[in-house]
């Protein structure tokens, strides 16, 4: 248990050792937190989210420990996602009589989750709660992540409780901004934005804009996974809505797999043409790389260039992957080709063109289809068509 602010604490869990998210999807090298936390007003005293169910035992008998079970009168859940909702069904059976104030949605899902009733008090944008001396507002934030997630304003302590809006998958030692290691967290914020919030970005301004369009104070942003935003917190809204809008660095990610090498030399030369007109070139072996990563390099790219050689008449496994991933972030305003090498057949390269299309991405130039071995001269021309796609994307 750790004091925030005077009645506000983090009751949350640490899962250092966490290396996969969302089953085996997300890829978390510094582990992550499962944010909880507890407002005491001088008539309730609100636990907001829990944790994930591995965690329950240990979270639960912390906080009879430190605040006593009993002692809670409400539960706020944002989001039913089991890494917060994790521990209601022990909470359930401890006291059950208690409310749980969540959104329509949540409701559903509670119940098709955990197949059991719910004393659920279902609250709307706008709806307030008076805890004494605090004052909370329910804020409803639709596909922030979920159908069914909410924020919950503390007025009093203009505080924000954002759940997953504006976290980053990092266990640390220390529980604010402003401690962490800058690199690190703007890194794991980005990373979590590309693979988890990027698919509902359309969401994202409208959300901050009616937020912002309150006029409430704000102090504090406590999302549900990582660090506190303490110091500046309208820096992460900030690149939120930045993010949100057609985000695109000086960058050109190539994807590629290859099998003996061939689609490997097409996509080095690419990346000697993009470096060479002065943007970053980020050369991906998709089939050697973790796909949260390449998922974010491509996020923050201006540009997609994906290669693959012909297998079996389409595209490689580890590439047929990599272009399910892309689809799913719904990229706004990137520039794209394909290429790949062939013995036979050639369909790789006009299959991931389709692929990039489906993804939102514009189509600048090829499918660039290779005969077993690029000649140097092939590669030169390979390498002039990088130059020329990265300096399309500065005048775009
Ligand atoms: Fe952190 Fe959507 O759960």
């Amino acid at each position: 248990m750790h004091q925030i602010k005077e009645d506000l604490y983090w009751v949350g869990v640490k899962d250092w050792e966490l290396k996969k998210f969302h089953g085996y999807e997300f890829t978390t090298e510094n582990g992550s937190t499962y944010n909880s936390y507890l407002i005491k007003g001088g008539k309730m005293t609100v636990l907001v989210d829990t944790c994930w169910g591995p965690f329950k035992e240990q979270y639960l008998e912390h906080l009879d420990h430190t605040v006593g079970l009993g002692n809670i009168d409400a539960l706020i859940c944002q989001h039913t996602e089991t890494d917060h909702s994790g521990a209601m069904t022990l909470l359930r059976e401890k006291r059950p009589e208690l409310p749980v104030y969540c959104t329509a949605k949540a409701k559903q899902f509670l119940e098709s989750q955990y197949h059991k009733e719910w004393n659920c008090v279902t609250v709307k944008t706008g709806d307030k709660l008076d805890i004494g001396g605090y004052e909370l507002t329910f804020i409803e934030a639709p596909m922030l992540h979920w159908p069914d997630s909410m924020f919950t304003y503390v007025g009093g302590m203009a505080a924000l409780l954002s759940n997953d809006a504006f976290g980053q998958h990092i266990a640390t030692g220390h529980l604010y901004n402003d401690q962490a290691d800058q690199c690190l967290l703007w890194q794991e914020a980005v990373k979590y934005y590309a693979n988890i919030v990027s698919p509902y970005a359309k969401m994202v301004k409208p959300k901050v804009d009616q937020f912002l369009g309150l006029g409430l104070p704000l102090e504090i942003i406590c999302p549900s996974h990582g660090v506190i935003w303490r110091e500046d917190p309208m820096q992460i809204v900030d690149r939120y809505v930045e993010w949100s809008s057609g985000y695109k660095e000086e960058q050109v990610a190539i994807i590629y797999d290859t099998m003996w090498l061939e689609t490997r030399d097409m996509a080095e030369a690419l990346g000697r043409g993009v470096a060479g007109a002065g943007m970053t070139a980020k050369v991906i072996n998709a089939s050697k790389t973790d796909e949260t990563h390449v998922m974010t390099d491509a996020f923050c790219s201006a540009g997609i260039l994906v290669g693959s050689p012909t297998v079996n008449n389409g595209v490689s496994v580890a590439m047929a992957s990599i272009m399910e991933g892309l689809k799913h972030l719904k990229l706004q305003g990137k520039k794209g080709a394909a290429f790949g090498s062939y013995g036979w057949s050639g369909e790789a390269p006009g299959i991931l063109q389709a692929r990039l299309e489906e993804a939102g991405v514009e189509i600048a130039g090829g499918p660039f289809k290779q005969l077993h071995n690029p000649t140097p001269e092939e590669l030169a021309k390979l390498e002039e068509f990088g130059r020329q796609f990265a300096e399309g994307l500065r005048g775009a």
